[in-house]
């Protein structure tokens, strides 16, 4: 295969301290997230980073699959361990999902924001999207694995029908586009803000800033198989998205499915 990942030239190449540093780079998986946490489980340390340039039994949200051909993605599961409770624990994708948006701004020039709460999206074509497993003891975390599948060089008509309407930065940019590069950007985008994170800093400030669903109309359903419509507010530290119900309410949505009223979003 052209241009595949390689873990010794990743790791020549890396200026991490932690994110990146127990690297595995597999030419077919299952699934990244599943090895990724085997490893968590197997008290893998922080920033055990799982790349796969293939996966079988790709994992997106909602119990779908992720599908993308061979060496055509970024398809990544990062392990981290956050002095966070189980409420913040969508502080760690908010994080991935800022790094991943600055690294692809920084690396192609492309402009991408965040469909709450785990898309990236660029123009509302999908780019990719963001899977968080978490794993609690009591009040703190134990570990956060978070799964990213980044669509990168594939075709515009070799896109996922199901992931319609999507993109990937092949087709933003006409150009190919380095996995490499872009995962060194994201590597350090991710550490800076971790780190400023266990310093006491809180990401959704910023996360706020590149969301496409703040003043949207939405429809979201949750998990307790409630549908709440309105108009997407605001969102709170840990990530909570405020919807405005047409009667006037203020309600809390902690996870679920956004879709613009009567146009899914993917
Ligand atoms: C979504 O449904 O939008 C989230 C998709 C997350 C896919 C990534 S690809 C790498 C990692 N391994 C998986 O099995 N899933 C995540």
């Amino acid at each position: 295969m052209k241009h595949e990942l390689c873990a010794a030239a990743l790791k020549r190449r890396l200026t991490t301290r932690v994110m990146g540093r127990n690297l595995e780079v597999h030419r077919v998986l299952d699934s990244t997230q599943t090895r990724a946490l085997h490893l968590a489980r197997q008290s893998a340390p922080e920033g055990t980073l799982v790349l796969a340039e293939e996966q079988t039994q790709g994992r997106g949200r909602l119990g779908r699959r992720w599908h993308a051909p061979p060496g055509s993605s970024l398809l990544m599961s990062l392990v981290l361990r956050p002095e966070l409770a189980p409420r913040q624990a969508l502080r760690t994708s908010m994080i991935v999902s800022l790094a991943a948006i600055e690294a692809v701004a920084r690396v192609c020039g492309v402009v991408a924001l965040v469909k709450w709460p785990n898309d990236i999206l660029v123009e509302g074509r999908k780019l990719g999207g963001l899977l968080s497993v978490v794993s609690a003891r009591g009040e703190r975390l134990e570990y956060v694995v978070v799964g990213l599948g980044l669509n990168v060089n594939l075709d515009a008509e070799r896109l996922p029908p199901l992931m319609s309407p999507a993109t990937s930065l092949r087709a933003e940019t006409g150009k190919y586009v380095s996995r490499t590069e872009l995962l060194l950007a994201l590597l350090k985008g991710i550490e800076a803000r971790y780190d400023r994170m266990a310093a006491g800093w809180q990401p959704h400030e910023e996360w706020r800033r590149h969301l496409a669903t703040l003043g949207q109309p939405v429809r979201v359903g949750t998990r307790r198989e409630e549908v709440i419509e309105g108009v997407a507010e605001s969102v709170d530290q840990d990530g909570a998205l405020w919807v405005r119900t047409e009667g006037g309410d203020l309600r809390r949505v902690l996870a679920g499915d956004v879709t613009l009223r009567g146009h899914p979003l993917g």
